[in-house]
């Protein structure tokens, strides 16, 4: 028997996903689902973010299905991420984030991007340290192997999709690191799929071209924090956050999550726009086999846009139990 897990966490997570959820119920595809406990409430309650129970259930589960957390931004003792420690202790190390235009006026025409981003390393290792009481340094990791497993995957995308690869990198100033990122991903992917056409770029001309001419991409690879930054770049360009999926997949396992955070300035309101879950939803369907209910979720999705049932941040009205009711009618 197949089974979600269920990390709803806080603010908005604890809205978008429970709806998500009732999405699954109408599908009726015999899938099963736990719900988990994770991040700041649970750590209040419990003094820890990430109980070992809900790691076993991710674990044990086929696919996980993460809504948000917060985090306090000076930090608490003792507190960290979440998703930062679940991507590491599961090794999750690709962070796939598509932005397609969406049927409202808030995105752009003809966008269709994959954005892959390494999940493991980069500067979300987190060493970072004073140095004295006015200096801090942090350490980046990459690795020729973290390298070659993200171009694997970047390639194996592109060939499902466009076959265009491009590489996003600083090289001509961190020549070491992003130089090993840009030269292993290069020659990984020319030997794994030869007929995948490789560009590379530097990160800034990137997101330039990415704001001005974001048709012409098609999949693109980045170490860890340019790709998180790119990805928030591309979201803009199509609705924004509310429309935002992603998958963190690793060998064994995968949890796919909405790229908004927690959301407090709206959290509570019934405002929240679960598409960004709902798509994640569908990605992880697709992964598990149900890619027909994973169109069909798509599709449904795009119709209740169509027919102008949105919420405030793409511009419209609705509320998130709007936006529910009139999928699961579209579904069923
Ligand atoms: P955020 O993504 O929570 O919000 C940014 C802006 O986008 C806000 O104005 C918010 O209202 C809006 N927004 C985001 N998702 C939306 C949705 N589904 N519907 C409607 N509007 C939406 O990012 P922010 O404000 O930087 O962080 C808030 C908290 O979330 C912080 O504690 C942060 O650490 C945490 N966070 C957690 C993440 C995770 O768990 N994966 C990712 C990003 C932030
Ligand atoms: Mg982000």
């Amino acid at each position: 028997m197949t089974t979600i897990c269920l990390l709803p966490g806080d603010g908005i997570g604890a809205e978008v996903i429970p709806t998500t959820a009732e999405i699954l119920d109408t599908l009726d595809l015999g899938l099963n689902t736990e719900i988990h406990p994770v991040g700041w409430r649970c750590f209040q309650e419990t003094g820890n973010a990430l109980p070992e129970s809900t790691i076993a259930a991710i674990e044990r589960c086929s696919v996980a299905l993460f809504g948000a957390t917060s985090s306090p931004s000076g930090g608490a003792p003792g507190y960290s991420s979440p998703i930062l420690d679940l991507r590491q202790k599961l090794n999750l190390y690709a962070n796939l984030r598509p932005a397609c235009s969406m049927p409202v006026t808030t995105s752009q025409a003809n966008i269709d991007i994959l954005i892959v981003r390494e999940n493991t390393e980069g500067l979300y290792i987190r060493n970072e340290r004073w140095t004295d009481r006015d200096s801090t340094i942090a350490e980046r990791r990459i690795t020729r192997k973290a390298c070659e497993r993200i171009a694997r995957i970047a390639a194996e995308k592109a060939q499902q999709r466009r076959g265009i690869l491009t590489i996003a990198h600083k090289a001509n100033v961190l020549t070491v690191s992003d130089g090993l990122f840009r030269d292993t991903v290069r020659e990984t992917v020319k030997t794994y799929a030869p007929e995948i056409r490789i560009e590379e770029r530097l990160v800034d001309a990137l997101a330039h071209d990415l704001v001005r001419t974001p048709e012409n991409f098609d999949v693109i690879v980045a170490p860890n924090l340019y790709g998180d930054i790119l990805s928030d770049i591309a979201s803009a360009l199509v609705g924004g956050l509310g429309v935002a999926p992603s998958a963190n997949i690793g060998d064994n396992h995968a949890i796919y999550e909405p790229v908004h955070g927690s959301a407090p300035d709206i959290a509570g309101k019934g405002i929240a726009n679960p598409i960004a879950a709902m798509l994640s939803l569908g990605m992880a369907l697709s992964d598990i086999g149900h890619n027909a209910a994973a169109e069909q979720l798509r599709e449904a999705l795009s119709a209740t846009l169509e027919s102008g049932i949105y919420t405030p941040d793409l511009g419209g009205t609705s509320t998130t139990a709007e936006i529910l009711k009139d999928v699961q009618e579209r579904l069923s």
